[in-house]
C-alpha cells in the first residue's frame, strides 16, 4: 500500500502540503511525496523542521481509512524507528509520542532526537476525509544550526558512516505497511506493545510536562493507555498525557 504510487520534487514548501494538496484532488491512499528539502516544514507545536538539501528524509503519506487515523502518530513513530533499525543497525528508541532519538551513553535526558513523525487530519466537521502522515528523519547534522546542535542529531553523526537513504526510505515504508497491516487484521493491541518495547523511557521515567493554566505538572511514566495516551503516576493519581511535549527530569 504504501510507496505504490512515489512523487519526487527537489524542494518543496512542505510535503505534509503537497500530499494534502494531492489527497484533495483525490490521490489514492497510500501515494508517498519526498523532497529532497523544504523551505517550510513543519514540527509538532508549531515548530519549524530544518529540512536542508540532502541532510534529511522529508516524507509524507495518505492515508483514507478512518479506522486508521486514532493510531497513525503511534504507527509512525514504530515505522520510523524500526525502518531506522532494519537498514541502519542504530538502535534508535521512541520518546512519547513521536520523537525517534538515539541512544548514547546518559540516560534518557541525554537522548538526542533524530527524526520526528507530523500527522494532520482534514475533516468536513462531522467525517474525517485523510490524514497525512508525514516523518522527517535527519541523516547528516553538520548543516544544523547550533540551537539545534545539541538537542538534535542524526543517523550519519551516530553511525560515524554514511548511509543508504534510499534503504532507509524503504524500510520505513515497509514498516509502516506491517503496522498498518496489524492494526486491520488483529486491532491496535500489537502495535501498542510493539511501541511500548521501542519506548523504555514511557515506564518508571521521571517527566514533567505542561499542565492546565501552564503549571508545570511531574510524575513517573506508567506506560500506554489503551487509546494511546502516555499514563503517569503522581502523587494524586495516575495522569492521562494525550498531547504537548514530555520533558525527562
Ligand atoms: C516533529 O517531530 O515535530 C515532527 C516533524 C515532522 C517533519 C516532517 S518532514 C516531512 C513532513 N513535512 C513537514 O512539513 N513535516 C513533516
Amino acid at each position: 500500500m504504501f510507496g505504490t504510487r512515489f512523487h519526487y520534487v527537489d524542494e518543496v514548501g512542505s510535503t505534509n502540503d503537497l500530499a494534502m494538496r494531492a489527497a484533495e484532488r483525490g490521490e489514492p491512499e497510500g501515494s508517498v511525496f519526498v523532497a529532497g528539502a523544504q523551505t517550510a516544514g513543519r514540527g509538532r507545536l508549531g515548530r519549524t523542521w530544518f529540512s536542508p538539501a540532502g541532510a534529511g528524509l522529508y516524507v509524507s503519506t495518505i492515508v483514507r481509512r478512518a479506522a486508521l487515523a486514532p493510531w497513525l502518530t503511534l504507527a509512525g513513530g514504530v515505522a520510523v524507528a524500526e525502518g531506522i533499525r532494519a537498514s541502519t543497525g542504530l538502535p534508535v528508541e521512541i520518546k512519547w509520542p513521536n520523537d525517534v532519538v538515539a541512544v548514547g551513553s546518559g540516560g534518557f535526558r541525554a537522548r538526542r532526537k533524530l527524526a520526528g513523525v507530523l500527522a494532520e487530519a482534514v475533516s468536513d466537521g462531522r467525517h474525517m476525509q485523510h490524514v497525512v502522515l508525514g516523518y522527517g528523519i535527519n541523516l547528516l547534522t553538520s548543516a544544523f544550526p547550533p540551537e539545534l546542535a545539541d538537542r538534535a542529531t542524526s543517523i550519519e553523526s551516530e553511525l560515524g558512516r554514511p548511509v543508504d537513504a534510499g534503504l532507509v526510505l524503504a524500510q520505513t515504508l515497509v514498516a509502516l505497511n506491517r503496522a498498518v497491516t496489524q492494526i486491520e487484521m488483529s486491532g491496535p493491541a500489537a502495535l501498542l506493545a510493539k511501541w511500548l518495547a521501542l519506548a523504555p523511557s514511557a515506564s518508571a521515567a521521571r517527566i514533567e510536562w505542561d499542565g492546565p493554566g501552564g503549571a508545570t505538572l511531574s510524575g513517573v511514566t506508567a506506560g500506554l493507555a489503551a487509546d494511546g495516551a502516555l499514563l503517569a503516576r503522581t502523587p494524586t493519581g495516575l495522569e492521562r498525557i494525550l498531547s504537548g511535549e514530555v520533558r525527562w527530569v
